[in-house]
């Protein structure tokens, strides 16, 4: 019975490829970050208050125009198509039936105008949440601007730019299996570049993109844009100063430079540097309902998942997707009541007991 997230990792890793399992799973180097981010979760403890707690506990937020009917959105991951026929198809009925916001990855086995079709589709409650479009800056700005353009057209309202990988990170596992570019049969939609009669680029990581480019893109879109994985205070401020309309606070889910701190561990940090003016989506190790609050608690307003939709995705397609969600709800909706909280917003910091962070 698929009970916790751990259980769908379970499920998936006895569906798929052991080769596709560790590239889910894996993340850089020795894979230190990869555990930190649930370890600091775990070692945060939380102080509940008691006896003033309601019926039931409002779980939607509003983030930057969009309206969703939970705090827990879908990180950006590429090639749902490693795990399931339909990919990025599935994973957005499913989100879109669960009210979620579903970030959709660049490096997408699904065409955006083809996952936003599934997502009106299958918004059971009204329109669903709109998706935000996930985007590495390539060196070639107007191949990054018909992107821009492209994903806008299909109706996603936020864009998301990746910042932690001017180049790629060091995925041990997969150079040791050997996996280094997708199947056959599969290909990154939105590298499909129709100037040059369809050729598919491969997605530059490039060293030199800088703010001034972050300046090019405010330029060029109305959209809001969200910067994620930048980690320090001052890329914080920064950001702020440059005119980014919120953070995703990630570590790539330690995918990218190894040894870096835990999300949850900065974000009191972080909270602090942004002082309010922008909002804070984290993502990295939330595995549990416990791990929401604690973030919502620390500062964050919504927070990201990214492996465990894939092993969901894997174990189970759409419907599979749809249990985790709901797994989330449910989870998110009992630490609440437990809390004495009614809802996701204004939860105090108070509720959280941290651990002098050491070693
Ligand atoms: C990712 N992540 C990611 N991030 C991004 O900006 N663009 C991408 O295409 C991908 N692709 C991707 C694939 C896979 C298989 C994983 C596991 C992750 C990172 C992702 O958005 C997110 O930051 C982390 O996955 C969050 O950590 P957890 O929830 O996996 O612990």
């Amino acid at each position: 019975m698929l009970m916790t997230v751990q259980d769908f990792e379970t499920a998936a890793r006895m569906r798929i490829d052991p080769v596709h399992a560790d590239f889910i799973a894996g993340g850089a180097g020795d894979e230190i970050t990869v555990r930190a981010n649930e370890e600091a979760f775990r070692r945060l403890r939380l102080l509940p208050r008691v006896l003033r707690g309601s019926a039931e506990r409002a779980l939607d937020i509003s983030v930057l125009g969009s309206r969703a009917r939970t705090p827990v959105l879908l990180s950006p991951t590429a090639f749902h198509k490693l795990v399931d026929e339909e990919g990025e198809a599935a994973t957005a009925r499913a989100a879109a039936a669960a009210g979620a916001i579903m970030i959709v990855s660049m490096a997408s086995t699904v065409a955006v105008e083809d996952i936003a079709a599934a997502a009106r589709e299958a918004g059971e409650h009204g329109d669903p949440p709109p998706l935000w479009f996930q985007l590495y800056i390539q060196p070639d700005l107007g191949f990054t601007e018909a992107l821009v353009r492209r994903a806008t057209d299909a109706g996603c309202a936020a864009l998301v730019v990746t910042v932690d990988s001017p180049v790629r990170g060091a995925h041990e596992r997969d150079l040791r299996n050997g996996f280094l570019d997708l199947p056959p049969g599969l290909r990154c939609e939105h590298m499909v570049d129709p100037r040059e009669g369809g050729r598919v680029h491969p997605i530059a990581m490039s060293p030199v993109i800088s703010w001034e480019h972050i300046d090019w893109l405010r330029g060029t879109t109305s959209l809001p844009i969200l910067l994620k994985g930048a980690l320090h205070p001052e890329d914080a401020r920064l950001a702020v100063r440059h005119g980014v309309d919120g953070l995703l606070l990630s570590n790539h889910g330690g995918r990218q430079l190894d040894t870096v701190p835990a999300t949850v561990e900065l974000l009191p940090e972080i909270a602090a540097a942004v002082a309010g003016r922008i909002p804070i989506v984290l993502d990295g190790g939330v595995r549990r309902g416990t791990d929401v609050v604690k973030a919502l608690a620390l500062g964050a307003c919504a927070v990201g998942i990214g492996r465990p939709v894939m092993w969901a995705l894997a174990a189970g397609g759409e419907k599979g997707v749809r249990r985790l969600l709901e797994l989330f709800r449910e989870e998110l909706d009992h630490a609440l009541a437990l809390c004495g909280a009614s809802g996701v917003r204004g939860l105090p910091p108070d509720l959280v007991r941290a651990p002098a962070w050491g070693p």
